[in-house]
């Protein structure tokens, strides 16, 4: 087993100061969601992933078990390559369905913690099986893929709803190039549904998703010196009809100076005001469809849960 970092602590640290400042300056105020992911928050999430509202883990595990076997058949990978793969637990199905064939899986995730945990367990759980992590940033983890005859990259749970329309497009392309004929792309994604289902799913009756969300404060505080009070802070979730995502925004209770030290910077945030901390887009079949062969793919398979709210996606490159 190995673990390639090509974030280094450094790069992390240089990143988060450059997403933080362009962030806390424009306005509206904005934070990319890498930075939700902290060892805490990476847990936060996984709590998130069994509430009874989260529907995309288990719809999105339910179609992977379903449909492992024709996943296999129809690509027949040497090598399964997961972007944002965080505790490698829906992977197992993959795993197992991909057996035959596979030899390396390589998780790639912006947690260390995270990652590290994952593979040191799935290389006990999977003796036969080279497991190769990535330390990163998906995106720029693409360039760094160890080389295989026949890859298959798996972009699960719908992450691909954390990027806008451009970063996606720049985002299947890259991957599409990195890809050669015959090589595969499994992408899991939300689509448009029911909106208080939707609503529910991102702001839970227990407070999970509000203590995710407001986890990144903690995170800036830790590692850029701040000091936000979480607790002057509410989570909102919040149903863009025109983009047809939903927004993860922490809004603040009462007027406030927040100190970044790191940054040398002071942040003013008036009474109500909203700062969006996630996008989470909903897809339609057709759009991801065409979205995805303007990238290069080929969409081969398209599977759908029985109440339409989440699609897995076997696309070729052509
Ligand atoms: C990990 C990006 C797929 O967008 O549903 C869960 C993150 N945010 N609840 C999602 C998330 C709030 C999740 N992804």
């Amino acid at each position: 087993m190995t673990l390639d970092v090509h974030l280094t602590p450094d790069d992390f640290d240089d990143k988060l100061r450059e997403d933080a400042l362009r962030g806390l300056t424009s306005t509206p105020k904005c934070l990319p969601p890498t930075w939700l992911y902290d060892a805490r928050g990476s847990e936060l999430f996984e709590e998130i992933t069994r509430l009874p509202e989260y529907y995309p883990t288990r719809t999105e595990f339910a179609l992977l078990r379903h449909h492992a076997a024709d996943i296999a058949e129809a690509a027949r990978p040497d090598m399964l390559v997961e972007l944002g793969s965080g505790s490698s637990e829906k992977t197992r199905v993959l795993l197992d369905a991909l057996a035959p064939h596979l030899s390396t899986y390589v998780p790639q995730d912006v947690s260390e913690p995270a990652l590290r945990t994952a593979v040191a367990r799935l290389s006990v759980e999977y003796p036969d099986l080279e497991v190769h992590g990535v330390v990163g940033d998906f995106t720029d983890s693409l360039h760094h893929l160890p080389r295989g005859e026949r890859r298959m990259i798996a972009f699960l749970g719908g992450t691909i709803g954390n990027l806008v329309p451009a970063e996606r497009a720049e985002f299947l392309a890259g991957t599409a190039a990195v890809l050669s004929p015959d090589e595969w792309l499994l992408l899991g994604a939300g689509l448009v549904t029911d909106l208080d289902v939707l609503r529910a799913a991102y702001d839970d009756a227990a407070g999970v998703t509000a203590e995710f969300d407001r986890n990144v404060l903690r995170v800036l505080n830790t590692r850029l010196g701040a000091d936000f009070d979480p607790d002057r802070f509410v989570h909102r979730a919040v149903w863009d009809e025109a983009n047809e995502w939903i927004e993860m925004r922490l809004e603040a209770t009462e007027p406030m100076t927040v100190r970044v030290p790191a940054l040398d910077l002071e942040v003013h945030f008036e009474e109500g005001e909203q700062m969006r901390t996630e996008i989470s887009a909903k897809f339609r079949l057709d759009g991801l469809g065409r979205e995805l062969a303007a990238a290069g793919f080929a969409v081969r398979h398209e599977w759908v849960d029985p109440d339409g709210r989440f699609a897995l996606l076997a696309a070729s490159r052509r």
